[in-house]
């Protein structure tokens, strides 16, 4: 089995994320922040390490603006939903996923003004083209750190500047890009951070959330939901304090288990180790599978320039009959189609069909990849 659809999630997990998920259940299993006994403070304890390995992880000096949600989605709705009123003006790009401009769709007809940015057809935005709507007094500019289609790279640090240039707030979605991508909020002039835990982070799905600038006003966003937090609980409005403005209802606490064990995998390992090791991978995939004929990739050449993501189509087949014949034939799992990211796929002209997508990940082999790369040449010639 050749696993290459870590773009989608992450697996296998480090062994450790299974290990540590299993001890909070016999261990700690209590309700973090509820109860005052032991397995409720030893749960507690886990969260918070979490939470502060993520802070260090992010670049944020105070761990209780890492706000816990069950995905990245979730924490983009909570930014859009939660920032935007009608009025409000909104800059995006061409290479959203369906997380942003879905809920970007829904916050026009409620007359939020939506500009997006056109995308070159490698996938590629520049900041300078958000610069205008930007100065025409845009709100917030949301940017995914890079495609899930393409993988390309978006330039954060410049779009960064200009947004603060024009009094805007950023909202990066690092779905692809948290434990793959260095993200240090405070340098790169991030405001507001939506991460997965379940991809480069290494931990289970339903994790994930939102993170907060040291110096982004919370007063400024509403949550999104509304509930128990186990704390100031004579009140029955929400309190302002954090993490618990946002973070109602029981949380994730054997999800977020795993995730600290998936983050301290991730420190050992070695973040730039892992991202060398990446790029080894996509240059030979990139290379191999350019040498077929008929074969079409998309995404910039220059791996650094990108994740470890490759899309492509071939001549006279289905994107979908590759992917079935690459599963059934070779046992190699990949994702084909639109990656819930239509707009991205217009951008690079692969509407409506989609492209096959491979992503490697952190324990993928060149032989791996070399073993890829002869089955599509098989299935290209038959
Ligand atoms: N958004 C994820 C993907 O690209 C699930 O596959």
């Amino acid at each position: 089995m050749i696993y290459l659809d870590h773009a989608a999630t992450s697996y296998p997990k480090p062994p450790q994320v299974l290990a540590a998920m299993n001890d909070f259940l016999e261990r700690a299993g209590g309700n973090p922040g509820r109860s005052g006994h032991r397995l409720s403070i030893a749960a507690g304890r886990i969260v918070y390490d979490t939470r502060e390995s993520l802070a260090e992880l992010f670049g944020i000096s105070d761990p209780l603006r890492i706000l816990f949600m069950q995905n990245a989605t979730y924490a983009l709705n909570t930014v859009l939903q939660g920032l935007l009123h009608p009025g409000d003006r909104v800059v995006t790009g061409g290479m959203e996923h369906n997380a942003v401009m879905r809920p970007l769709r829904e916050l026009e007809k409620r007359g939020v003004q939506v500009d997006v940015i056109p995308a070159e057809s490698d996938g590629s935005i520049h900041a300078s083209a958000c610069a205008d709507v930007l100065r025409a007094g845009a709100r917030l500019a949301a940017i995914n750190h890079a495609s899930n289609v393409t993988g390309t790279i978006a330039p954060i640090l410049e779009i960064a500047k200009l947004t603060h240039a024009a009094g805007a707030f950023l909202l990066v979605d690092a779905a692809q890009t948290a434990g793959v991508l260095p993200i240090h909020m405070t340098d790169m002039g991030i405001d507001l951070l939506a991460f997965t835990g379940h991809k480069g982070l290494q931990g289970p799905p339903g994790t994930g959330g939102l993170v907060l600038a040291d110096s982004f006003d919370p007063s400024q966003l509403d949550p999104l939901v509304r509930g128990g937090t186990g704390s100031r609980s004579e009140f029955e409005i929400q309190p302002d304090d954090l993490p618990d403005r946002y973070e109602s209802g029981t949380p994730n606490g054997v999800g977020i288990a795993g995730l600290g064990a998936g983050l301290n995998w991730l420190k050992e390992y070695g973040m730039d180790v892992l991202r060398a090791h990446e790029i080894e991978l996509t240059t030979r995939l990139r290379e191999g599978l350019g040498n077929i004929k008929g074969l079409h990739l998309y995404g910039v050449n220059d791996p650094n320039l990108s994740t470890a993501v490759i899309s492509f189509t071939l001549d006279g087949k289905r994107v979908s009959e590759i992917g079935y014949r690459l599963d059934d034939e070779y046992e190699i799992f990949c994702r084909v189609g639109l990656h819930c990211a239509p707009a991205a796929h217009r951008s690079i002209g692969t509407f409506p069909e989609g492209t096959v997508r491979f992503a490697p990940g952190p324990l993928t082999t060149l032989t791996e990849i070399d073993a890829t790369i002869r089955a599509l040449e098989r299935i290209a010639a038959s």
